[in-house]
């Protein structure tokens, strides 16, 4: 008897588990704009927080492969795993790479309100029939050592934004 009762409360333990997992799951996939900001706001400090002691790092070895193409190369995963869509977008027309260059309306408006001193800017969007939360985010010159990749930039100039895009519930 003793034995059944532990195996009761052991199966009621196990199955409140999964419903919490199964609870977390919906909630991502019916996110409103505000739970939304708040995801973007986290990664976004995990991301500059790494760009920039990545790019500290560089001073002694600047063949390292640069904060910007590792980035990027996360970013992929992150959309594979359906977290959310991101795109590293320069905000001057000196970028290293064109691929970089502001794509869409969103993009081109995001850069221009961030230089013009904005310090974020988002949107909700329908593409391709599904409700979106887009955020962008300032990257600024904020190291010397930007300078060496990046050379003909000023200090402190809004040179480039991280562009985040998720899924809004329906
Ligand atoms: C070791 C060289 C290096 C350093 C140092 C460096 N970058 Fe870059 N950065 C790159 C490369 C290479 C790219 C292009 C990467 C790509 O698109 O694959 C890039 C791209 C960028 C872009 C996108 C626009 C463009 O130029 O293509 C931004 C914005 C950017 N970097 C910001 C920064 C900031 C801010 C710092 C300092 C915290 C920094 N970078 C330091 C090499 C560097």
């Amino acid at each position: 008897m003793r034995n059944l009762a532990k195996i009761f409360v052991i199966l009621v333990v196990m199955f409140s588990f999964c419903l919490r997992g199964l609870s977390a799951f919906e909630q991502w996939n019916n996110l409103s704009p505000e739970e939304a900001r708040t995801i973007v706001k986290l990664l976004d400090d995990v991301y500059k927080y790494y760009i920039v002691f990545d790019t500290i790092n560089h001073v002694d070895n600047p063949d390292r492969v640069s904060a910007a193409t590792l980035t990027k190369q996360v970013f992929k995963e992150m959309e594979k795993k359906g977290w959310h869509s991101a795109r590293l977008v320069s905000a001057t027309d000196k970028a290293l790479n064109k691929e970089n260059m502001p794509k869409d309306e969103f993009e081109k408006d995001a850069v221009k309100a961030l230089r013009e001193g904005q310090a974020f800017y988002e949107k909700t969007e329908v593409i391709e029939g599904k409700r979106v939360y887009r955020a962008a985010t300032p990257v600024p010159v904020v190291l010397k050592e930007c300078k060496m990749c990046h050379p003909y930039l000023k200090d402190d100039e809004i040179m480039g934004a991280l562009a985040y895009t998720l899924p809004l519930g329906q």
